[in-house]
C-alpha cells in the first residue's frame, strides 16, 4: 500500500504541527488534521492560528488548501485516509481509580470509537499521544471488538519527542523517530510504511524501530530523564544558596563532563507544561501497578522536587518582602511555562501567582503570547483570559471573583513593573533580558526587588541600579545578609 491520505485525530500543540510539517515535506500526501473542536478547527483555518509555535504560521501558509486540511468532519477524514494518527489528549486522570496520577485514556478510547465506527477497507492506526505501556493493546481490543467484515487494522507506536517553542525546528531535525509495531509480517509492512513517510525529509538511520512496548515506554522515559535533570539542578540550587556556590557555575563544570553533557541543566523555578508531570505520574502508577514500589519512589521524587522548588522559590518572595505581601504590588513577568509558548499548562507561574494571592497581593501580570494566543480570547473577544481562567481555575481557587480584583493583566512590562514593589520573572522570555531596568525602577516603590526565577537578568547591573535583587542558585553579595534565603552554612 502507498500512502496518500493522512488523517490526524487532535488539532492541538502536536497534531497541528506535526501534520502540518508532514505537509510540507510530503507533497505527494493529502493531510487533513480534524477536532471535536469546531473554534480550534476554525482557528486553524484562519489567519491567527490557535498557538504560537516559531515557524509554524509559514508551514501552515504554505500548504493549507493545498495538501493540508483542517476540518470537523472527523468520520469522512478516517474513511479516506490509509494512515490515522491518534494525537488527542491524555491528561491525568481526576477521578476514580489512579486518580491524580494515571493518564485518561478516555480521548483515545472515543477515538478508536469513531474509527472503529466509520472505517472501511484497511487502516494503519498510530499512537501519536503519550499513552501508558500497553495501550495500544487497549486500542487494539477497542477496534477488533467492533470490526466489520472487509476492515482491517494495524496498530503503531509513533510517540512524538517534539518541544513546544522549538516544535517546527525539532519536527524538521528530529534527533530520531520512533516507530513501534507488532513483529509480524503486517506489523512490519504497516512500519516500514510509516517509515517512508518520515524518509520524505529525516534520514533512515534516525528512524528507529522497535517493539510497541518499547516505543511507548521510551517515551515515559525520555520525559523522566529530561525531568529528572532539571529537578537534579534544582537540588543542587538550594544547596547553592546556602553555602555560596553558584549554581550555574557548578552547572557549566557539571556539563562540561561528555557523559552528562551540558543541556537541559538550567536551574529555575522548576518545569511545567502539560507533559512532564503528567507522563511521570503516569510512569509512578504503571510502577505501583506493577508492584515496583521502589521504582515509583525513585520518579515520584521528581515530582517531589519539582514541587519543592516552587514552593522554596514562592516562599522565599514573601520572606524577603517582610514576611508580608498583604496588599503589595507585585509584577509577574511571564506567564507561559517557558518561552516562545504561548502554553500555560501546569507553567510553575501559576504556583506562584496562587501562592501570592493566598496571601493578600495584587498582582500585575504580562506574558508576551499568552495574552495574544488564546482560543477563548479570539472568538469571544475577551482579552488576556487565559491568565485569568487558570487563576480562577477551581482547583486554584474557591473565591474567584476575589482572584479577579486582585489581578490586572497588562500589554507591556513596563506597565506592569510601573508602581510596584517587586517584579518576579516566571519565564525565560528573550524580552526581558532587553528591558530598560533604569526606567523600570524609577517608577517602582523603593526598596524595589526583583525575584529572577529563571536566572536570565544581568543581576550585577540590577543591583548597581539600587535593586534588591533575589535569584535561584546564587547568593547575591549585596543581599547575602538576608537570612531569609536558608540557614547559612558555615564549616
Ligand atoms: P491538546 O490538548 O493541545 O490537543 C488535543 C486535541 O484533541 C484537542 O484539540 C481536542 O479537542 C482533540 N480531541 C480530543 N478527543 C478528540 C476526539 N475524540 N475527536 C477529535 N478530537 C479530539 O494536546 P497536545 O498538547 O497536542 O497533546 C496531544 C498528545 O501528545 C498528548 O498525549 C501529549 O501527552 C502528547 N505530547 C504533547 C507534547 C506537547 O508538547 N504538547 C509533546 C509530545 C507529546
Amino acid at each position: 500500500m502507498v500512502i496518500k491520505k493522512i488523517c490526524c485525530i487532535g488539532a492541538g500543540y502536536v497534531g497541528g504541527p506535526t501534520c502540518s510539517v508532514i505537509a510540507l515535506k510530503c507533497p505527494d500526501i493529502t493531510v487533513t488534521v480534524v477536532d471535536k473542536s469546531k473554534e480550534r478547527i476554525a482557528q486553524w483555518n484562519s489567519e491567527k492560528l490557535p498557538i504560537y509555535e516559531p515557524g509554524l504560521d509559514e508551514v501552515v501558509r504554505q500548504c493549507r488548501g493545498i495538501n493540508l486540511f483542517f476540518s470537523t468532519n472527523i468520520a469522512t477524514a478516517i474513511k479516506e485516509a490509509d494512515l490515522i494518527f491518534i494525537s488527542v489528549n491524555t491528561p491525568t486522570k481526576t477521578f476514580g481509580n489512579g486518580k491524580g496520577r494515571a493518564a485518561d485514556l478516555k480521548y483515545v478510547e472515543s477515538a478508536a470509537r469513531i474509527i472503529a465506527d466509520v472505517a472501511t477497507g484497511h487502516k494503519i492506526v498510530v499512537e501519536k499521544s503519550t499513552v501508558p505501556v500497553r495501550a495500544a493493546e487497549s486500542i487494539m481490543n477497542v477496534l477488533r471488538a467492533n470490526q466489520r467484515s472487509g476492515v482491517s487494522y494495524q496498530i503503531l507506536s509513533n510517540p512524538e519527542f517534539l518541544s513546544e517553542g522549538t516544535a517546527i525546528d525539532n519536527l524538521l531535525n528530529a534527533d530520531r523517530v520512533l516507530i513501534g509495531g507488532e513483529d509480524t509480517n503486517e506489523g512490519n509492512a504497516a512500519v516500514e510504511e510509516l517509515c517512508w513517510v518520515y524518509e520524505h525529509w529525516i534520514p533512515r538511520i534516525n528512524i528507529i524501530t522497535t517493539n510497541t512496548w518499547s516505543s511507548e515506554l521510551s517515551k515515559l522515559a525520555a520525559n523522566a530523564f529530561l525531568a529528572q535533570r532539571i529537578s537534579s539542578i534544582n537540588s543542587l540550587s538550594a544547596v547553592c544558596e546556602a553555602t555560596g556556590a553558584n549554581v550555574s557555575e557548578v552547572a557549566m563544570a557539571v556539563g562540561r563532563d561528555s557523559r552528562i553533557g551540558p543541556k537541559f541543566l538550567q536551574a529555575s523555578v522548576g518545569f511545567g507544561g502539560s507533559c512532564f508531570q503528567k507522563d511521570i505520574l503516569n510512569l509512578v502508577y504503571i510502577c505501583e501497578c506493577l508492584n515496583l514500589p521502589e521504582v515509583a519512589a525513585y520518579w515520584q521524587q521528581v515530582i517531589d522536587i519539582n514541587e519543592y522548588q516552587k514552593s522554596r522559590f514562592s516562599a522565599k518572595i514573601i520572606e524577603s518582602l517582610f514576611n508580608t505581601v498583604t496588599d503589595k504590588q507585585i509584577a509577574i513577568l511571564g506567564f507561559a511555562f517557558k518561552k516562545d509558548t504561548g502554553d500555560t499548562r501546569e507553567s510553575p507561574a501559576i504556583h506562584v501567582a496562587k501562592t501570592l494571592l493566598d496571601e493578600g497581593a495584587k498582582l500585575h501580570i504580562y506574558d508576551p503570547k499568552v495574552v495574544i494566543f488564546n482560543i477563548s480570547c479570539y472568538y469571544f473577544n475577551v482579552e488576556n483570559c487565559q491568565i485569568l481562567e487558570d487563576l480562577t481555575h477551581p482547583y486554584i481557587t474557591d473565591e474567584p471573583e476575589n482572584v479577579k480584583d486582585s489581578i490586572t493583566i497588562h500589554s507591556n512590562a513596563y506597565s506592569a513593573t510601573s508602581g510596584t514593589h517587586a517584579i518576579v520573572v516566571c519565564t525565560e522570555w528573550d524580552e526581558f533580558t532587553a528591558l530598560d531596568f533604569q526606567k523600570i525602577y524609577k517608577n517602582m516603590i523603593k526598596p524595589a526587588y526583583v525575584f529572577d526565577g529563571r536566572m536570565i537578568l544581568n543581576h550585577e547591573e540590577l543591583a548597581k541600579i539600587g535593586f534588591v535583587v533575589h535569584t535561584i542558585g546564587k547568593r547575591m553579595s549585596r543581599t547575602g545578609i538576608n537570612r531569609s534565603w536558608g540557614t547559612p552554612y558555615r564549616v
